[in-house]
């Protein structure tokens, strides 16, 4: 039988390597969470708070995205909200997950770090055994803080260590560049942490080079404007370094006009380790099987460039390599049973 484009990235193993858990807060769980915890929305109903999801830029989308996750408070808040980005991504046949969160968000708030942590990795635990999804943690410090402020919050995160894959770096990249974290990083990577670091969302390329060249990454979120420099493609390229690319994400805070015009395919040609991802997929109309489907619409994508995106992201995970070439040969397999 036939398999459409639909079916066959529904069906599709595939890893996601940039979301944010509290960018999972689904309008309905936020009201029965506010609820609980007698903490008052600015939004009357679920509907006029979906109806505040219109952004122009990236700080408008952080000023509600940080308003919603402030009635997190409990370890179980916590717990749940990363429990139904499990079941989520487990019906789109998401088998790896490298999720980010935000400490300073709560902390800031009064939540203690314990709680915030623990709630997570309970859940990400639960999804191992349970869903059989493996996962990552990556704790994001937010770059419109001090470089103080970020360092208390790595000194936080090492009490878990075991529990945590990598550093990252998200929030409003305009004028905060990544060298203001330099020293961060810097004792991150002492400590056996892997770093990434969004870049080339709405900053400029200088800012991915400064990624690269002064925080070390592992892997570039976002990265979009890379391709204003091709000096800097030809390194990314050179370096195999991924590109953690989110397309609904980039619709949606106008990084890109039309979908039609989104990059992905320039980068896969280019040579560059692209793949797809939801960023924030409560606040952006799509998780991760409704990205692919949009880019597949828009860019009329092959089954074998899905394939490779969906390659790339094994390839681009934080997971043993044996465990990525396996990871990457059911890819392959299911491409070969799937091609008709
Ligand atoms: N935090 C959550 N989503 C983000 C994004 N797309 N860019 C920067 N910071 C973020
Ligand atoms: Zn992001």
């Amino acid at each position: 039988m036939h398999t459409t484009i639909d079916q066959f990235i529904a069906g599709i193993p595939k890893a996601e390597l940039h979301l944010h858990i509290e960018g999972t807060f689904e309008p309905e769980l936020m009201f029965e969470i506010a609820h609980r915890n007698q903490l008052k929305l600015k939004y009357a109903t679920v509907q006029e708070l979906k109806a505040a999801y219109q952004f122009n830029n990236l700080q408008e989308f952080l000023d509600i995205y940080y308003s919603g996750a402030n009635v997190l408070m409990e370890e179980q808040d916590f717990y749940d909200l990363t429990w139904a980005y499990l079941q989520k991504i487990h019906s789109q046949k998401v088998v790896h997950t490298e999720i980010f969160f935000d400490p300073q968000t709560h902390t800031l708030r009064g939540v203690p770090f314990n709680k915030v942590i623990s709630g997570i990795h309970r859940a990400l635990k639960d999804g191992e055994n349970i869903l059989g999804i493996s996962s990552k943690l990556i704790v994001s410090i937010l770059r419109h803080l001090s470089e103080e402020a970020a360092f208390e919050t790595l000194e936080q995160a090492l009490k878990y260590k075991d529990w945590i894959s990598a550093v990252g770096l998200d929030s409003s990249e305009k004028g905060h560049p990544p060298s203001k974290f330099e020293r961060v990083f810097e004792k991150a990577r002492k400590e056996g942490l892997l770093v990434v670091a969004h870049a080339g969302e709405e900053g400029p390329p200088e800012y991915v080079w400064e990624a690269l060249d002064i925080l070390k990454v592992s892997r570039i979120d976002h990265g979009n404007r890379s391709l204003e420099d091709a000096q800097l493609v030809e390194e990314l390229v050179r370096r195999k370094m991924p590109l953690t690319v989110c397309p609904l994400s980039n619709l949606q805070l106008k990084v890109v006009q039309e979908l039609t015009s989104h990059p992905i395919l320039e980068m896969l040609e280019k040579g560059m380790v692209a793949t797809v991802n939801s960023d924030d997929p409560a606040y952006f109309g799509g998780y991760i099987n409704e990205n692919y489907l949009a880019l597949a619409q828009a860019l009329n994508l092959s089954k074998e460039q899905i394939t490779q995106l969906a390659k790339n992201s094994f390839q681009a995970s934080f997971l043993e390599e044996d465990e990525k070439l396996r990871m990457i040969e059911r890819v392959d397999d299911y491409f070969q049973e799937n091609n008709i």
